[in-house]
């Protein structure tokens, strides 16, 4: 039988595992204060795949069913229609994705331990949003990190080709230099929060009696070399292609040693393919994982066995690798 936790409330929940459930849900139904941090990468809202719509808008851009997106070929397939808030549709966007963020905010809050943090990946469009359900279900927004890509492609258009196509060469001459859209999208937003441990205690208290409520200097600068709130860890070279919206797992590995300590609980409920499954994993964590898609709950869980495999070939090695590495070992 596999670990379970139970904690102030009847319920209990099984570690270690991932599963295929409405993440909302499944935490919905989950103990309250049973997990040591929330590391999430949650749908940003800006239609990049199914699961990433959230609004009830059926503008028929979206998820390149426009006739332009079908013959802008692959690039733009799956890529919502600009943001030209052409309709009062296309505006209730925002607010849409705020009230789906709100869904889960109240349960969030409720299963984490007092002082525990939850990392939020949230796109740049809509992270605004994101820190408003939480701030306003009871979360302390702490900082909004910045995780540096390293590479990203840059889509807007040039406005002196657009009026080149038109045959208009005096304003192709007189714009050129401009481009319609946005700079390159070099950054990702880090949403960081914390639940407010109980009026009257000191954060050290806190931290002595649940675990959590600082972080650890030491090991952010083993992976960052400094203390700054901008993150660079990218993908290592044998990390293969899970998901679409994929995280590297060093930089998911630096966030957990940043919030919690071995033997924690680090809950992602809508993991993709496992990486911050993976990742607790490989740090002595335990991890509880959800997903909606099939596919993604399958990738994570062969991500997890392979990863167990290598755990029992080299048991001995990697137990004493935990042990003995140093702030600047890569995980
Ligand atoms: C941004 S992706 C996570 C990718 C992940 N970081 C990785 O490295 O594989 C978000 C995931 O949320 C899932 N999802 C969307 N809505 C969900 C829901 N209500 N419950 C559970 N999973 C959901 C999608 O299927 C998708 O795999």
């Amino acid at each position: 039988m596999g670990l379970s936790l139970r904690c102030s409330d009847s319920r209990t929940t099984a570690l270690d595992v991932v599963v295929r459930a409405d993440g909302i849900a499944a935490v919905a139904d989950m103990p309250e204060c049973s997990v040591h941090c929330i590391l999430s990468d949650i749908p940003y809202g800006i239609g990049i795949d199914r699961w990433d719509v959230l609004h009830e808008n059926t503008n028929s851009a979206f998820l390149g069913t426009s006739p332009a997106q079908a013959r802008a070929g692959s690039v733009f397939r799956r890529r919502g229609k600009p943001l030209n808030g052409w309709s009062a549709a296309d505006r209730r966007i925002p607010l849409e994705y705020q009230k789906w963020c709100e869904s889960f905010a109240c349960h969030w809050l409720r299963v984490l331990k007092p002082g525990g943090s939850a990392l939020v990946f949230a796109g740049r469009r809509l992270s605004h949003r994101c820190v408003v359900a939480l701030e306003d279900a009871g979360f302390t927004f702490k900082d909004s990190l910045a995780w540096l890509r390293g590479f990203a492609p840059h889509r807007a258009q040039r406005l002196s080709a657009v009026f080149q196509r038109r045959g208009d060469h005096a304003n192709a001459a007189k714009w050129a230099g401009w481009r319609v859209g946005n700079l390159r999208p070099i950054y990702e937003p880090i949403l960081w929060f914390t639940k407010p441990y109980p009026i009257g205690t000191t954060i050290a208290d806190n931290v002595l009696a649940h675990g959590v409520g600082a972080y650890n200097e030491t090991r952010l600068v083993g992976y960052e070399g400094d203390q700054d709130n901008v993150l660079r860890a990218g993908f290592g070279p044998s990390e293969g292609k899970h998901h679409l919206a994929q995280k590297p797992l060093r930089l998911l590995c630096a966030l957990i040693e940043l919030a919690t300590t071995e033997g924690q609980t680090v809950l992602d409920p809508f993991c993709g393919s496992g990486s911050t499954l993976v990742a607790a994993r490989r740090l002595g964590r335990h991890y509880i994982g959800f997903d909606l898609d099939e596919l993604a709950v399958a990738s994570a869980k062969r991500r997890l066995s392979s990863e167990e495999a290598e755990w029992l070939d080299d048991e001995p090695n990697l137990f004493t690798m935990l042990r003995d590495r140093k702030p600047s070992d890569p995980p």
